[in-house]
């Protein structure tokens, strides 16, 4: 299966980075392939402005060729997985304004629809499992994330896996590294 790798980090060093390096390996073991779109180091703009704002009265609106070629990015692929830390409980604005502009109406909703068979979210957190189900955090960001944008845009196998307390020791993070590898060897078994 060709999976798209979004990762949404501003530095290479930075667990996060780490996480979606070894997710991918994971996935190689398991004869997967598919590109890495690293929006920091890319530099994506994820500013909407009118040329990539929908159109209402018309479906078949062209959009600017920077969101036409992350399109036919995504297209390319079979399946997709976005990396991200979570910030205040979501994606950081930099993935939020990729989709924003790039899961556009026409393409990815309302007369059309992502032509990917899954979607996996990996969210790295400092906040524990816990705090996330006792304050509702979890559930928010299931709702949210993976029925208001996967599936809401026709992805039928959506997911959303959070590493939790990972700002505290080595052994967390040696661990949710290791996570991230079986969950790319397992991507698709
Ligand atoms: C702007 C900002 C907002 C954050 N909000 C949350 C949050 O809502 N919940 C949480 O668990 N952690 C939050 N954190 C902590 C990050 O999730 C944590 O720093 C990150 O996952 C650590 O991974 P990294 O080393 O790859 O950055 C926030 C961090 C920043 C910088």
């Amino acid at each position: 299966m060709k999976v798209l790798t979004v990762l949404c980090h501003p530095r290479r060093a930075s667990l996060t980075a780490a996480l979606a390096g070894r997710f991918r390996s994971g996935l190689e073991a398991a004869g997967h392939a598919g590109e890495l779109a690293d929006l920091y180091a890319e530099k994506f703009d994820p500013v909407l402005l009118p040329p990539d704002e929908p159109d209402w009265a018309d479906q078949r609106k062209r959009y600017s060729d920077a969101v036409l070629a992350e399109q036919a990015r995504i297209e390319r692929h079979e399946a997709i997985t976005l990396v991200f830390p979570v910030w205040w409980w979501s994606m950081p604005a930099m993935l939020k304004g990729w989709i924003d502009r790039v899961w556009n109406r026409g393409w990815a909703y309302d007369g059309g629809k992502l032509a990917l068979t899954r979607g996996l979210l990996l969210g790295v957190a400092a906040g524990s499992a816990r705090s996330y189900e006792g304050k509702g955090y979890g559930p928010a960001m299931e709702a949210q994330l993976v029925e208001g944008m996967l599936r809401f845009c026709g992805v039928p196998e959506a997911r959303l896996e959070l590493f939790h307390d990972v700002l505290d020791d080595d052994p967390i993070r040696g661990a949710a590294l290791e996570r991230a590898e079986r969950l790319g060897r397992e991507f698709a078994v």
